[in-house]
């Protein structure tokens, strides 16, 4: 059983949770929404500021509301990549002066394997091997899930992840940032068949479609396209709830597709999603539906942990200590690193 002290500050989130386990002992999260807004999206620089304006209270908030000392954590944990450089390293910065301090272990999470950990916080009894359909603002991955840090990618998007998808469609109808969220809402008053969407099929050079590599740029090309001329018809206003759930029926069409054919050809029964845009309702009940059709169980977890959160970095670097893995503190932020390489973290 090991207690960690988790940071994350990859992105726009400033987190900082307590975990035993698969356990939460307590979670605070501290969005920067508000902040980005006026600009569309993330300013890194702005982002970077805010983490070190806001990671102090949160920390203490943690520890209080966990009702622990210091005695009581095993390592402390912060997410050292993927992310906006500047971000990560006030997390990291921070986490690993805490360990040196405390005199404890130090473990760097990868943001993905975070997100992948979010299902057992909602669902301890899970257990590799299972496939996991990750889909954030800035990944979207089909991951055969097999041992702690044991991980094979089988299909990812060739552009756009599909949370960029949702933020730039809600850009281009004049909708606010983060548009997931927001395109999700009009989609429950829109029709889904309103308007045919390409569904970013891959071509083979030898034809045929890849099974389980997608694009999303294409779709967001053809949105655009489809606003142009509706605009050029003098359609005022634009059908905007019939836009968003054509769109995000397509995004959830495509994700299922692939998500269960992967599942199907690996002989896995589980799909467990994670990232920001398995908050989708679209998503959750395509995905539901098709996974009960093929009697293959998923797992989604519950809103606040689809999102960036500390609770799921925690509850990863609880694994990885529980199997021995740990950091050095020399271990730098990383912009990018792909999810097959998160051993190289501990060494
Ligand atoms: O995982 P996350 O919080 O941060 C990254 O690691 O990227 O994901 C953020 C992404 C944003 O693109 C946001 O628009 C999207 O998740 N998102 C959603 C929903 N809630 C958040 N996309 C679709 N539907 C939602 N309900
Ligand atoms: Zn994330």
């Amino acid at each position: 059983m090991a207690t960690i002290l988790a940071l994350e500050t990859s992105c726009d989130e400033t987190a900082v949770a307590v975990v035993r386990d698969r356990a939460i002992l307590s979670s605070v999260v501290s969005s920067q929404i508000d902040i980005h807004q006026p600009y569309g999206g993330i300013v890194p620089e702005v982002a970077s500021r805010q983490h070190v304006v806001t990671l102090g209270a949160e920390l203490e908030a943690a520890l209080t509301q966990a009702g622990l000392g210091w005695d009581a954590i095993d390592g402390v944990a912060a997410t050292c990549a993927p992310g906006l450089v500047g971000a990560l390293l006030v997390g990291l910065t921070a986490g690993k002066t805490l360990a040196m301090v405390h005199q404890k272990p130090f473990l760097g999470i990868h943001h993905l394997e975070g997100h992948i950990y979010a299902n057992y916080l909602a669902s301890p009894e899970l257990q590799p091997p299972y496939l996991c359909l990750l889909v954030s603002g800035g990944h979207t991955s089909l991951i055969y899930v097999k041992a702690c840090g044991q991980y094979q990618t089988l299909g990812q998007t060739r552009d756009d992840a599909a949370g960029e998808a949702f933020d730039k469609v809600a850009r281009l109808l004049g909708l606010s940032y983060p548009g997931g969220p927001v395109i999700d809402k009009l989609a429950q008053t829109g029709n889904a068949r309103a308007f045919p969407l390409p569904e970013g099929n891959i071509s083979l050079p030898e034809g045929g479609f890849h099974p389980y590599d997608s694009s999303f740029s294409g779709l967001k090309t053809a949105m655009l396209r489809l606003v142009e001329k509706l605009r050029a018809d003098g359609v005022d206003p634009l059908p905007i709830a019939d836009l968003a759930a054509s769109f995000q029926a397509t995004v959830a069409r495509s994700l299922t597709k692939r998500a269960i054919a992967c599942a199907r050809d690996y002989g896995l029964t589980t799909i467990a999603v994670g990232g920001g845009v398995a908050a989708n309702s679209g998503l959750r009940q395509q995905l539901t539906e098709a996974a009960k059709h093929h009697h293959l169980k998923v797992l989604f977890p519950p809103l606040s942990l689809c999102t960036d959160n500390a609770a799921m970095i925690g509850c990863a670097a609880a694994d990885h200590l529980n199997h021995g893995h740990c950091s050095g503190l020399e271990i730098g932020a990383q912009s990018r690193l792909a999810i097959t390489r998160v051993m190289e973290l501990y060494g």
